[in-house]
């Protein structure tokens, strides 16, 4: 006798041999037979219950959503697409699910519906798959810098710097907002604050990740990071989980080899990890894409999207040719982007989709963006008008990664800041690593929801993370 998971099951050899399995109820049909799904596996279980041996008032029990005990023998499968199913012997009702008012029905429902359901969408096969895959990309990640000696380090949530100096941060504070306290001059007195100063929920972990790195030379953060950009977009999240590699005595070419090998690599561990999954989201994709028009269907199918970028090398581009690219385009010329193309002003999303779908038709590496809208932390470049940035640009999701070479000049870097606005008693821990052993060093961000899109192919962000925030949304 065994008690175990549907995946457990469904991996023996059936042989009569008898099991025990609890798991919730899919469907039930014909008074008979019952698809039992435990969220172990995107696969479901056939119990088959003869009615006559079973109470009638207890079979009305098993309804869509219920939680059942069922015992019985595993035999081989009757009805095809199955290999094994049990022949229930007992049934244990542990939690009922009334029908008339159970909100999922055995039916395919919005994503929107869904959104509203977060505390049952996980349920449903489509969110069951995604975050199986959002599982297993986690696990790979540490996976992938284990195997190559990196330290996971464990940067700050809560932080008195704005590492992206965009002000766009939480604060975090346990002053009664209804009787702020105020200094003489008018201004808050933070000196009656927890931390006795200003502080937020951090953005990103990597000005902490650097001062790790510069000692222990591979290291890389995985958190949340927050932000109040009040960006509705498809692609934001006001939470968002991000992985940041940082390395010391490594160059921007040393930043875009590590970025591609890394985003291969997750892109291989899923389709050899998560085949039963990504199967399911690539057939339901498709049953998505027949009722668009051929113009917006994506060219390629889930599964081999993933193969075409676990295989191929990403292209590799300035700014400034991107820029000659985006100016000499079909669409520029006929004046279909929104934005303007011109040197000095950051890519719009649709210029970014233009250059990865239409131009290159794979993943594509900007680099050498104008210093003037890059942070202060990127290195200059000799020209003194780029700095070291990369960002990573994938087909279907836009920017995924960002990153750079970092400024390990002090006289460059206080230039940078004062030009910046940033005050150097606010980041002088930072600056006072340039002047010890300062050293050449990179890293980047991905965004791990980006990522998870990718992978699943969702197009909104909302439903690659179990509980998304974004403007006016936090409930639970
Ligand atoms: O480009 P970003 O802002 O870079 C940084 O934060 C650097 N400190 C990273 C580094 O060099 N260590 O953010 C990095 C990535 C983006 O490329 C994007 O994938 C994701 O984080 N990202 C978001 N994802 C979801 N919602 C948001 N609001 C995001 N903002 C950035
Ligand atoms: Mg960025």
């Amino acid at each position: 006798m065994s008690k175990s998971s549907v995946k457990d099951i469904l991996s023996l050899d059936p042989k009569g041999q008898e099991v025990e399995l609890s798991a919730w109820v899919r469907t039930f049909r014909s008074n008979r037979f019952i698809a039992l799904s435990d969220g172990s596996t995107i696969n479901t279980i056939q119990a088959v219950v003869d009615f006559e041996n079973h109470d009638e008032a207890l079979l009305r029990k098993i309804n869509t959503g219920a939680a059942i005990t069922v015992k019985g023998k595993l035999i081989e499968s009757q009805g095809k697409g199955q290999t094994a199913e049990i022949q229930v012997s007992d049934v244990l009702i542990n939690g009922e699910s009334d029908p008339e008012k159970y909100p999922l029905q055995p039916k395919k429902h919005s994503m929107e519906f869904l959104r509203e359901k977060a505390h049952l969408r996980f349920r449903t096969n489509t969110f069951g798959a995604i975050f199986r895959v959002r599982h297993a990309l986690s696990f790979a990640i540490h996976n992938y810098f284990n195997e190559k000696g990196f330290f996971n380090i464990h940067s700050p949530i809560i932080t008195g710097s704005d590492a992206e100096g965009a002000g766009e941060m939480f604060r975090v504070t346990t002053l009664d907002l209804n009787n702020v306290p105020k200094t003489e001059d008018g201004k808050v007195d933070f000196s009656e604050d927890f931390f006795e100063s200003e502080t937020n929920l951090t953005v990103s972990g990597q000005l902490e990740a650097e001062l790790a790195a510069l000692a222990l030379r591979k290291v890389y953060t995985f958190g949340p990071t927050f932000r109040a950009e009040n960006s509705n977009t498809s692609r934001h999240l006001a939470e968002f989980w991000m992985i940041e590699p940082e390395v010391a005595f490594a160059n921007l070419t040393d930043n875009m080899d590590l970025v591609e090998d890394f985003l291969q690599y997750l892109v291989d561990y899923a389709l050899k990890n998560c085949k039963d999954d990504l199967e399911f989201l690539a057939q339901r994709e498709a049953e998505e894409e027949k009722s668009l028009p051929q113009n917006e269907r994506r060219p390629m199918g889930l599964i081999e999207r993933l193969e075409f970028v676990q295989s191929n090398k990403f292209q590799r581009i300035t700014y400034t040719e991107a820029i000659d690219i985006l100016r000499n385009s079909k669409p520029y010329k006929k004046k279909k982007f929104k934005f303007p193309v011109e040197w000095g002003t950051d890519l719009q999303s649709e210029h970014e989709r233009f250059l990865v779908e239409k131009h290159f038709e794979k993943p594509v590496i900007i680099t050498d963006y104008p210093a003037s809208f890059k942070a202060f932390y990127m290195r200059l470049n000799d020209d003194n008008k780029t700095v070291a940035a990369m960002d990573v640009l994938f087909p279907g999701v836009g920017e995924i990664t960002g990153g750079s070479q970092r400024e390990e000049r002090l006289d460059v870097l206080l230039r940078r800041c004062k030009e910046m606005g940033i005050e150097e008693e606010h980041v002088w821990w930072y600056i006072e690593t340039r002047k010890f052993g300062t050293c050449e060093h990179a890293g980047f961000g991905l965004g791990f929801e980006r990522l998870v899109m990718f992978v699943t192919g969702m197009t909104n962000i909302r439903d690659v993370i179990p509980f998304p925030r974004t403007p006016g949304h936090c409930e639970f």
